[in-house]
């Protein structure tokens, strides 16, 4: 399958020296859900705006639909939705008026009934007639997405779409999501919030300091450097981890009242049976027993400071 987006050896070096991009290579297939993740300053807007046409890149190619993003421009902003991070929602125009206008700036021509459905499903059709900065922040905010799916690109950028937003419609903004990959759209988002990445992404790609760093389809990634915890609660307080056990990953928590193992989730669980053997051989007894595995956000916490 040819990517809908494709990176080679990308560099940007802004006036002034900084490299935000270092030899970034990437490909996004058509139809994937795909989150960029990385802390402030990472170059994730940086690397959006190359696409988009609007930063310079330095060095390195990249294709938008199959075209190329500076000799073929036009076609390949023709073919990308932008969702902007910092937002421009200061307008006099209705919602309807800038939805519209949007579509016309790519030379394409007027059809309202897109419009009226992409006004519709993002829930601002009883807010066609307002203006623009009338409407709340969140509402601004899918007016801006509105905007972006206007002349009904194959590809959307959403660079933070939920920063500022209320859990409500976090929600709804997934589900649009997904309902834009069922229609075959491709989705590239950035976020800090881990758990939109967990909840939506097919692949994630993780960014620090300009270099990727990691690129893996969710569900591997987090069977890969996912780690399960057992904890159990003792019925007895212990002093201290029982000789027989201090070869195994096992704590004791500070209260004496738990011992909590972790594993990597891809091993066996042999040795959850061999600890209860163990404990049982000992006449410890528990009362409750939890497992658990860890989030994404802790994963991501761990490469980005590793
Ligand atoms: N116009 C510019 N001139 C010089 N440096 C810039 C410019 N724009 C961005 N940078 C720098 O490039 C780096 C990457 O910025 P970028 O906005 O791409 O980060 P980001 O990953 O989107 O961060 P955030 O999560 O805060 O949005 C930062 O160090 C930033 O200061
Ligand atoms: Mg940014």
């Amino acid at each position: 399958m040819q990517p809908d987006i494709s990176i080679k050896n990308l560099n940007k070096i802004y006036e002034g020296g900084f490299q935000a991009l270092n030899d970034i290579n990437l490909d996004i297939y058509p139809g994937e859900i795909f989150a960029l993740l990385g802390p402030n300053g990472a170059g994730k807007t940086t690397l959006i705006s190359i696409i988009c046409g609007i930063v310079n890149k330095s060095s390195g190619h990249a294709t938008a639909a199959g075209y190329d993003i500076v000799k073929e421009y036009r076609k390949a902003r023709e073919a990308i939705g932008l969702v902007p991070q910092e937002l421009n929602t200061d307008s006099f125009e209705t919602v309807w008026h800038a939805v519209s206008f949007s579509r016309g700036l790519f030379g394409k021509a007027p059809k309202p009934s897109h419009i009226e459905k992409v006004l519709k499903d993002l829930s601002l059709w009883d807010k066609r007639d307002n203006r623009i900065m009338s409407l709340s922040g969140g509402m601004k905010r899918r007016v801006m997405i509105a905007k972006a799916l206007s002349h009904e690109p194959r590809i959307l950028f959403l660079d933070e779409p939920t920063a500022g937003v209320d859990v409500e419609l976090r929600r709804d903004m997934w589900e649009m999501v997904r309902k834009l990959r069922e229609n075959g759209t491709t989705v590239i988002l950035t976020t800090h919030y881990i758990e939109e990445a967990e909840e939506m992404a097919d692949r994630i790609g993780v960014i620090r300091q300009g270099q990727i760093i990691l690129v893996e389809e969710k569900d591997r990634l987090m069977s890969k450097l996912g780690k399960k915890e057992l904890r159990l609660h003792l019925q007895n307080k212990l002093e201290a981890v029982p000789g027989e056990l201090t070869l195994e990953p096992v704590e004791l928590s500070e209260d004496g009242y738990q011992l909590i193992y972790t594993f990597d989730s891809q091993q066996q669980q042999a040795g959850v049976a061999r600890l209860l053997r163990t404990l049982g051989d000992l006449g410890i007894e528990y009362r409750d027993l939890q497992t658990r595995e860890s989030s994404l956000e802790e994963i991501f916490v761990g490469l980005v400071n590793e």
